[in-house]
């Protein structure tokens, strides 16, 4: 595969989805040869299409370790099925892939859901994804205190499932947590300066990487 994976993670409200068009606009003027695949999990089909329903009620209130049991195996569907439909293929034709959000979402978010479940939710979230994921080449976290992130969230429209403080600052240690487990993978964004600031950051990164040239087998 000569293609490059650069995932984008972190708290609602943290910036990323912004940051995402600015690092498009930039990455097809500076690399006009280059294809782009811009892509997010959730998906917008099959089993993502059924998250992102359920994601938007807010009401949703205490589900039962069944259903939690449900989601995550939902995230994980949806993640199996943008492996196969969109991630494989367009890393073989070379593509930069950007996903906002991929896999450590999965081990952030339900590791919080699952943490009174399971022993060690996190750790065994990876361990399902272990034997079959792709790893991405580098993952950009956007750092936000949990507060900020809601305050700027207050002027969107409506709000999901998971944007309340207490969860969003566990879903922030499991995220940084998984940062310190793979350091050369990670790179941290500091997601509370400037809009222009951060995007810049962000693509600074992307642009190191891709200065060290293709080298996925
Ligand atoms: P997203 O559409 O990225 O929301 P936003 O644009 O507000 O960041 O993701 C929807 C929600 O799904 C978000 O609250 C994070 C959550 N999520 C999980 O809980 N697990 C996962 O594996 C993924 C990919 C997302």
């Amino acid at each position: 595969m000569s293609g490059q994976l650069i995932t984008l993670e972190g708290i609602d409200g943290s910036g990323k989805s912004t940051a995402v068009k600015h690092i498009a606009l930039k990455l097809a003027e500076l690399m006009p040869t280059r294809r782009l695949v811009l892509t997010a999990e959730p998906t917008t089909s099959g089993a993502g299409k059924i998250l992102r329903t359920e994601l938007a009620r807010a009401d949703a209130g205490e589900t039962s370790v069944a259903q939690r049991m449900e989601e995550l195996f939902l995230f994980m569907a949806d993640h199996a099925c943008h492996l196969t439909k969109t991630i494989i293929p367009s890393l073989e034709g070379g593509a930069i892939v950007l996903s906002d959000r991929y896999t450590d979402s999965t081990a952030a978010y339900q590791g919080v859901t699952l943490r009174n479940v399971l022993p060690d939710p996190v750790q065994w979230i990876r361990s399902l994804y272990e034997p079959w994921n792709l790893p991405p080449d580098r993952t950009l976290l956007f750092v936000l205190d949990p507060r900020i992130a809601l305050q700027r969230m207050q002027s969107r429209r409506g709000r999901e499932k998971f944007e309340r403080f207490e969860f969003l600052q566990s879903v922030d240690e499991n995220f940084r947590m998984l940062a310190a487990l793979e350091p050369e993978r990670f790179v941290l964004i500091d997601a509370g300066q400037p809009q222009e600031t951060v995007a810049e950051d962000a693509l600074s990164a992307i642009l190191e990487l891709l200065s060290r040239g293709p080298f996925r087998k």
